[in-house]
């Protein structure tokens, strides 16, 4: 049974009724530009077939009541007495009350069942697609609220860094929004422009999920941010985006060690993720892999956020027939890596980096070969 047939017999079963809408949020992998997008650059995700369903109808009052499947929990809270209990599933969907409140938008109750397959700490961002879920749940309550992707990616990323208290950049929460079908997401994280480019003809992004996780995750990336404010501030410039590759290599020796680290590998990511689009629209598939390989080496070595785990599946991944590239996607620390492979060699490839990463580290590995999905959309409802 799919999920979406699940979330709506789930509702059925509680409500004795149809649902009024079905929502889903897709979590994502990036392809390239890591650790960019907090300053201000370029990101190069797609949203993939892993999303968070939300069957639901709206309530007559402000109540908002929701049963999840993947937790066997079930929540409500009244929308003008939001607490954060700064625990659970369920703060991230008051943050994303509160932040919409915050922006002006009159909310209503509503009530429904929430489920999803986006593992949780895989580096899959199953945290954005659960906030634009509920996102696009509020907007299926009140009909007041517009649908403007980049608009509410800014109000859920405002309610994880404020509510949740993750210091996150933009990337996800503006993929979940506003991914494409078939399509990979150039994002411009300083105006959020957007451009839709497709993967090489003939390739498929498959997601490699080390099945590790990290704690302090949040204060290790914590201080890369700050190391790379730090760096930008040496530059004199808003954002490390502000610098090019030339103004780097002019002025970094000045710059202590391990923030000339930071900011060569934002410098240099920034630049490959330019040039990994052009290399896509080429449909150069060896030149796309040779970026994203150059990339695993830097967020390795320059910005420190690889582990044993992700540089061994990143190495099973290259000894395979059909793989272009493979490097870590996400903020790092444990979680996926994601390699460019051969449409036709995909699942041979899949069975055998899952071999190999298994025999090397006695960890089975979780290995998905993704279809780039649309992001956040009502995919059933009344008008
Ligand atoms: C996490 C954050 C994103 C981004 C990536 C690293 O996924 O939520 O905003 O910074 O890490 O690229």
């Amino acid at each position: 049974m799919s999920l979406e047939q699940r979330v709506v017999q789930a509702f059925e079963r509680r409500f004795a009724a149809s649902p009024d809408f079905v929502v889903r949020a897709p979590g994502r992998v990036n392809l390239i530009g890591e650790h960019t997008d907090y300053n201000d650059g370029f990101v190069l995700p797609m949203a993939i077939d892993r999303a968070i369903w939300i069957a639901l109808r709206p309530r007559d009052d402000d109540e908002v009541h929701v049963h999840s499947l993947e937790f066997s929990d079930s929540i409500s809270f009244p929308l003008d007495a939001l607490e954060n209990t700064k625990s659970g599933w369920s703060e991230y969907l008051k943050g994303v009350a509160w932040s919409l409140q915050e922006a002006g938008y009159a909310l209503q109750g509503w009530e429904g069942v929430v489920a999803g397959d986006v593992p949780r700490g895989a580096g899959l961002s199953s945290s954005a697609a659960l906030e634009l879920a509920a996102a696009r749940a509020f907007a299926c309550a009140a009909p007041a609220l517009p649908w403007a992707p980049k608009e509410i990616a800014r109000l859920c990323q405002r309610a994880e860094n404020e509510w949740v208290g993750v210091q996150c950049g933009i990337m996800d929460q503006m993929i979940s929004a506003a991914g494409q079908a078939d399509h990979a997401l150039l994002i411009d994280c300083r105006s959020l422009e957007t451009e839709a480019v497709p993967l090489p003809p003939g390739t498929v992004a498959v997601v490699l999920d080390t099945a590790t996780r990290r704690g302090l995750v949040d204060s290790l990336y914590n201080e890369r941010r700050a190391q790379c404010e730090a760096a930008a501030a040496f530059f004199g410039v808003p954002a490390l985006r502000d610098v090019s590759v030339e103004q780097f290599r002019a002025r970094a020796q000045a710059l202590d060690e391990v923030k000339r680290r930071r900011a060569r590998h934002v410098v240099t990511e920034n630049a490959r993720t330019v040039r990994a689009v052009e290399m896509m629209r080429r449909g150069d598939a060896d030149a796309l892999g040779r970026l994203m390989d150059a990339s695993h080496a830097s967020l390795r070595d320059d910005f420190e956020v690889s582990s044993d785990e992700l540089d061994q599946m990143v190495a099973c991944a290259r000894r395979e027939e059909g793989c272009y590239g493979a490097r870590m996607t996400g903020a790092g620390f444990g979680g996926s890596a994601v390699a460019l492979v051969d449409e036709d060699a995909a699942e041979a490839f899949a069975e055998a980096v899952a071999a190999c990463y298994r025999a090397a580290t006695g960890i089975a590995p979780a290995v998905t070969i993704c279809t780039a999905t649309a992001g956040a959309e009502v995919v059933a409802g009344k008008g």
